[in-house]
């Protein structure tokens, strides 16, 4: 018998769950196939459980998480609950306390997905965005004053220090080497030419390192807003994408539909010194809940990182393989909620299927 590994489950709100329980079939289909065990605890963080307590993540679940070897989340977010309470109290809670600062998102068109640009091929959508996970904006570094007067003034300011600009650099860096695509490139992603201060830092951290270290890996930047039209335009031109925090969440929605859509889109929060959470990119989708409509892949590939992440490549891998063999079916017949002409579990145990 291999490895047991000790998985935090956190299903979450509305079809997090949901999604959840199939991503956690197919992994453990493929832990039976490869010799090694996954343990699972469920936390039942979410909107449900503040509404009762009035607390959404108490510090003490921080060190719950901690005696296991990775985290698997659903989704957060739920109408009865203001928006900001659950992200900034149990997602961001999670990825600043565990400093998992690194976002990774994986940029692939599956065969038989519709992506809106339709003359392109799924060897032409296949990149990563690596978004910086710690700092920027979201680290809440400002303050408002005389609320609700004529002269109301808010900041919210875009920090960065040059530990947290390499350490990101590095991992992608390192990533661009490992994934070994025939660009073998590193793009970064900033806005330089008005952000001159924080985009000179990461400029600066980009072509040191490179020049540095990373010889073998060619160095490429785009402003975040010319991104956007890239990733329409041409997408076959990216390999590795970086990018500070607030910009990486808004690219990533835009790769997320070019690739399919939130129902494909996965995502991890990676430390990689330390202990990692990966998520499917879609919300809690609420309106869906308890209806078997929502597409599981997303949670699915987020389970397939999850592995990767474990050491289990081939476990990962032939999760992979799966959803492309599921897929290349043809049996589904679109990625949205409620058209796929499938249910949640049937989608689950097709892809579950394809792993043995
Ligand atoms: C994401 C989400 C989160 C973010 C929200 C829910 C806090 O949009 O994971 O991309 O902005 O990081
Ligand atoms: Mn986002």
């Amino acid at each position: 018998m291999g490895k047991t590994y000790n998985v935090a489950l956190l299903g979450g709100d509305g079809t997090g769950p949901e999604v959840l329980a199939e991503g956690v079939k197919v992994v453990n289909e493929a832990a039976n196939k490869y010799g090694f065990k996954l343990n699972y605890v469920n936390y039942d963080f979410g909107a449900e459980r503040y509404l009762r307590t009035k607390e959404a993540l108490p510090d003490s679940a921080i060190e719950e998480f901690k005696k296991h070897d990775v985290m698997f989340l659903g989704a957060i977010g739920h109408p009865d609950v203001k928006p900001g309470i659950l992200e900034l109290g149990i997602l961001l809670k999670i990825r600043f306390k565990l400093d998992q600062y690194i976002n990774l998102r994986p940029v692939k068109l599956f065969p038989n997905v519709e992506t809106p640009l339709k003359d392109k091929k799924p060897e032409d959508i296949d990149f990563v965005v690596i978004r910086e996970n710690s700092g920027g904006i979201y680290t809440g570094i400002g303050g408002a004053s005389m609320v609700g007067t004529q002269h109301e003034t808010a900041t919210q300011v875009m920090t960065y220090t040059r530990p947290i600009v390499d350490r990101c650099m590095k991992y992608a860096y390192d990533l661009t080497r490992k994934r070994n695509s025939k660009k073998k490139m590193l793009t970064l992603v900033h806005k330089c030419n008005v952000l001159t201060h924080c985009g000179d830092l990461w400029v600066r951290s980009h072509k040191e390192m490179g020049d540095r270290d990373y010889k073998d890996i060619k160095q490429d930047y785009n402003h975040v807003d010319a991104t956007t039209m890239w990733f329409v335009k041409q997408p076959e031109f990216y390999d590795v994408i970086v990018t500070e925090n607030l910009f990486g969440d808004i690219i990533t929605d835009l790769a997320a539909i070019i690739q399919g859509g939130l129902g494909v889109a996965a995502g991890g929060n990676i430390n990689p010194e330390g202990l990692s959470m990966f998520e499917p990119m879609g919300g809690s989708a609420p309106k869906y809940t308890g209806k078997n409509v929502i597409n599981p892949i997303a949670a699915i590939m987020a389970g397939s990182l999850m592995l990767g992440n474990l050491g289990e490549e081939k476990a990962a891998k032939a999760v992979e393989d799966a959803v492309v063999a599921a897929l290349q079916t043809g049996q589904l017949k679109s990625m949205a909620a409620g058209r796929m002409g499938m249910g949640t579990r049937e989608i689950g145990d097709l892809v579950a299927g394809k792993v043995k």
